[in-house]
């Protein structure tokens, strides 16, 4: 070797990704996503600032089987970081491996993706991988610790609230993760009280005009981004 020549060093990892083991060598500095996208071709992880910044790039990792799943930035973290541990992606969410494609690729979509879907919130869905991605794991923890009425939608602005999506979608975002979240038993304190009475007001807001689902209550919610 001259001395213009820098020596790649590599390690051998171990990762469980979205319920199967993967074996590799890589170099050091090779980035989670390129490891998903090039070496495994889980292409639903997305590149985009590449600098920590948007949140699009959002996977899970749990450190062990029983622990709760953290947010991780595939674009600044070095895969050989994850050696070990336990990551789901977007192609996991839904149940499947989605490695190699085929008979491991996802075979249903997710509660959440679902909500997204109606409520049309997303437009090029670039930054959708990491919305869902966070909100998912946000479901995760109310599952354990339920939060107040009051307290949910700034749960929801902590969980997502540093997403960027460049096609403004915030709005729509919004009103679909409370959606998810209000439709599963359990998450929010209070919720069934709330939403009757929501829903009480609402009918007498509407008597006699057709609702329109883009002016939604939810819309002015503290921390959504317009
Ligand atoms: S691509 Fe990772 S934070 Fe933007
Ligand atoms: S839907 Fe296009 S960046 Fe969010």
């Amino acid at each position: 070797m001259n001395s213009t020549q820098t020596e790649v060093k590599t390690q051998s990892i171990s990762i469980t990704i979205n319920g199967q083991v993967v074996q590799r060598t890589v170099s050091d500095d090779l980035a989670l996503v390129d490891f998903l996208q090039e070496d495994l071709g889980l292409t639903g992880t997305k590149l985009c600032c590449g600098i920590g910044v948007c949140k699009a790039c959002t996977v899970a990792v749990k450190q062990n089987p029983t622990s709760l799943s953290q947010p991780i930035l595939a674009c600044s973290t070095p895969a050989v970081l994850l050696n070990g541990q336990n990551i789901t992606t977007i192609e996991g969410i839904g149940g499947g491996q989605g490695i190699g494609g085929g008979p491991t690729a996802p075979q249903k979509i997710s509660p959440v993706q679902q909500a997204f879907l109606d409520h049309f919130a997303f437009q090029c869905g670039y930054c959708t991988p990491g919305f869902v991605m966070a909100t998912t794991m946000l479901i995760e923890r109310l599952r354990g610790a339920p939060v107040s009425i009051e307290a949910l939608d700034a749960a929801i602005a902590n969980a997502v609230g540093q997403h960027i999506c460049r096609c403004t979608g915030y709005a729509r975002y919004y009103r679909a993760i409370r959606a998810v979240i209000m439709s599963e038993p359990g998450l929010v304190v209070g919720a069934w009280q709330a939403e009757s009475k929501h829903k009480g007001k609402q009918s007498g807001k509407h008597k006699g005009k057709n609702t329109d689902n883009d002016r939604s209550a939810h819309e002015d919610m503290k921390g959504a981004k317009k």
